[in-house]
């Protein structure tokens, strides 16, 4: 089968069932326990930092610190659920690439089809396409796009084009020729177009197909809105011949007055003299990078250090003999002692919210820093230090304003539900993803946590399935906390077990638990204790009830704000009671766009868990955990 096609045309008929693309298979491989014998200090950071910048995809650190041109703005659309711009009526794919090829008719009598002309209607970009035009609200399947851009000077350097994220399979073209194909939602990807360019008139075309798959990761079933498009931003970036493409700058593992990192050249000039500036710290240290144009470095520096409550960034400067990156970087050490969380050494608890991509007001896929700020905003209005951004990687603006605000946060890939565990292609997919996610968000101080999967089922295929995500998480950044959200085990009557053999992975335990709403009446908190098998903190990643905004009962009407507010209220009298609880993340911020939820004049399509409503009204509930945070912070 043709590499980039749609399930649509695939024998078996659902979608669902429908494999994506073939793909290299990558059996996992990775056992912890090798990993810790192996462990001597000096030698294994220095080979761990070297596997790190080898492991590590081929991502330009910071693009929006680089030369180039946004092409945001308005671009030419064309829904194409038949893939009629991509194959022929055998189903081959067409010789010169289709719409693609960005040809047009060559004159009157010209009867060429696959073209874009003047009328063709346009889109914005970034932005999913659903909530743009009613027709898109629930489309799935290809929609290609096209935009138009001059770049003088072209023959300078080099060119790259990149993408902060498309949803979910990307092909793209430039000049009628293809450039690649991405696969995964909600991670950056870039491609190479050095002597592609002109110096007018330069056409890219993408063709985006959200449909889902039962080997896609998301698989098929999800509890979000599948968002289709080029959803974030787009940008050309100009680069000397020889650049930065890579580093890291953060805190030595387990240090709070080192920084450790490397440096990483891309282009033939590879031995270079390098210095890393911090010139707030009065540090300028300089390192060489060698053949392969990667250098190490590590050196004593006196910081303030990053927290919640002083949210420090500094000036940092990587600079080579032909390239120079200027970063914001906030310094801080995150561990684990038994079961407490140590931020700077000190324990910390976290005051959290979950978090979707949701747009607020407007609804759609967060792409901008007001949609951002707003959401931000309102978990650090509510008493929050911690917000868990479910379940995907998030824009690149909500990290960096976490950075800026002071919210700790918690970062996942889609690993989520039914996967196909022993699929080793689905495998590629999810390392792939978390590789980009890890690449991204390396150097923000905000991020502590990587998680590798939301509520999957046991089962030893998944087992080491997670178990290999989380050694390569190790392997590309030893300097955060590795968790997931795992499920609840019932044992003893009103006893939850945490025993999940994924935990042995870990260093923080996750888990989601609805007592109160999916489990029982809201009083059943009051008697469940929790046992946790694993001496490490626990940080309950999901908890919660659903009301829409004014909705109004007692409190043992279901969907009213008063019920959503009692089971808050038990339920933090039960998580209160939980002595190895080191941070929580309530389930939901803000009501989220949700094809699973249909109850009507109720949900509408909407999960209704949120905190606030999609237009920002608090419920009731609201002020409970308000109230419990500030009571935290006083205590
Ligand atoms: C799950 C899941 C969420 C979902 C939530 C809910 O736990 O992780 O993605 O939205 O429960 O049921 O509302």
């Amino acid at each position: 089968m043709p590499k980039d096609i749609s399930p649509i045309v695939c024998a078996i008929g659902s979608p669902l069932l429908c494999p994506v693309v073939k793909e290299q298979t990558i059996a996992p491989r990775y056992d912890l326990k090798r990993m810790r014998l192996s462990v001597f200090v000096p030698l294994a950071l220095a080979v761990a930092a070297a596997v790190a910048s080898a492991q590590q995809p081929d991502l330009i650190q910071n693009p929006a610190a680089r030369h180039g041109a946004s092409l945001d703005g308005r671009w030419q659309y064309l829904m194409d659920p038949y893939e009629a711009g991509y194959l022929d009526f055998h189903l081959n794919p067409i010789k010169d690439g289709g719409l693609g090829a960005n040809r047009v008719p060559r004159d009157k009598g010209d009867k060429y089809e696959l073209a874009f002309l003047p009328a063709t209607p346009a889109l914005e970009v970034p932005g999913d396409w659903n909530t743009q035009k009613p027709e898109l609200l629930w489309y799935e399947g290809s929609v290609w796009y096209r935009r138009e851009f001059d770049h003088p000077m072209a023959a300078a350097g080099r060119q790259f084009l990149w993408f902060g994220a498309a949803n979910y399979q990307a092909v793209v073209f430039l000049n009628g020729k293809k450039v690649g194909r991405h696969e995964g939602g909600f991670t950056p990807f870039q491609f190479e177009v050095t002597g592609m360019l002109k110096d007018h008139a330069n056409a890219v075309i993408v063709k985006v197909d959200n449909q889902r798959h039962a080997d896609a990761v998301p698989p098929a079933m999800t509890d979000w809105w599948n968002y289709g498009g080029l959803s974030r931003e787009v940008r050309l970036i100009d680069v000397p011949e020889t650049f930065i493409e890579d580093y890291q700058v953060q805190l030595e593992k387990g240090s709070m007055d080192r920084v450790a990192g490397w440096v990483r050249l891309n282009g033939v000039r590879k031995r270079q003299k390098v210095t890393i500036r911090i010139p707030e710290a009065g540090a300028a240290f300089p390192a060489e990078t060698d053949d392969n144009g990667y250098a190490r470095f590590a050196f004593p520096a006196k910081l303030s250090l990053w927290s919640p409550e002083s949210p420090k960034l500094y000036d940092v400067t990587v600079e080579a003999e032909t390239d120079r990156v200027q970063d914001h970087i906030g310094f801080r050490s995150i561990t684990t002692q038994g079961t407490k969380i140590l931020l700077n050494g000190k324990p910390v608890f976290l005051r959290g919210v979950a978090i979707h991509a949701e747009a607020p007001f407007r609804s759609g896929r967060v792409f901008s820093e007001a949609d951002a700020r707003t959401l931000l905003g309102w978990a650090k209005d509510m008493g929050c230090n911690f917000v868990r951004l479910a379940h995907y990687p998030h824009d690149a603006a909500m990290t960096r304003l976490a950075d800026e605000m002071g919210l700790l946060v918690w970062s996942e890939i889609p690993v989520y539900w039914a996967v196909q565990w022993e699929n080793p292609a689905v495998y590629a997919k999810a390392e792939r993803q978390l590789s980009e996610m890890i690449s991204r968000d390396k150097n923000r101080a905000s991020v502590v946590f990587w998680s590798m999967a939301n509520e999957t089922p046991l089962g030893d295929a998944r087992t080491k399935f997670l178990s290999s995500l989380a050694a390569k998480a190790r392997e590309l950044d030893g300097t955060r906390l590795i968790t997931a959200a795992t499920l609840p085990h019932a044992g003893a009557p009103n006893t939850v077990v945490l025993d999940d053999p994924l935990g042995r992975y870990l260093d923080v335990m996750g888990c989601n638990e609805y007592i109160g709403w999916y489990d029982g009446p809201p009083e059943k908190a009051d008697l469940t204790s929790f046992q946790n098998t694993y001496d490490k903190p626990l940080v309950m990643s999901e908890f919660g009830a659903e009301a829409p905004f004014g909705s109004h009962g007692d409190e043992t009407t279901a969907w009213t704000e008063e019920y959503q507010a009692n089971v808050y209220r038990h339920q933090l009298g039960m998580l209160q009671r939980i002595p190895f609880l080191q941070g929580m993340a309530a389930w939901i911020l803000m009501d989220f766009r949700c094809p699973r939820r249909f109850l009507s004049g109720v949900q509408d399509y909407y999960n209704r868990k949120g905190l606030f409503s999609d237009r920002g009204e608090k419920k009731q509930a609201y002020y409970v955990l308000r109230d419990f945070y500030e009571s935290k912070v006083s205590h």
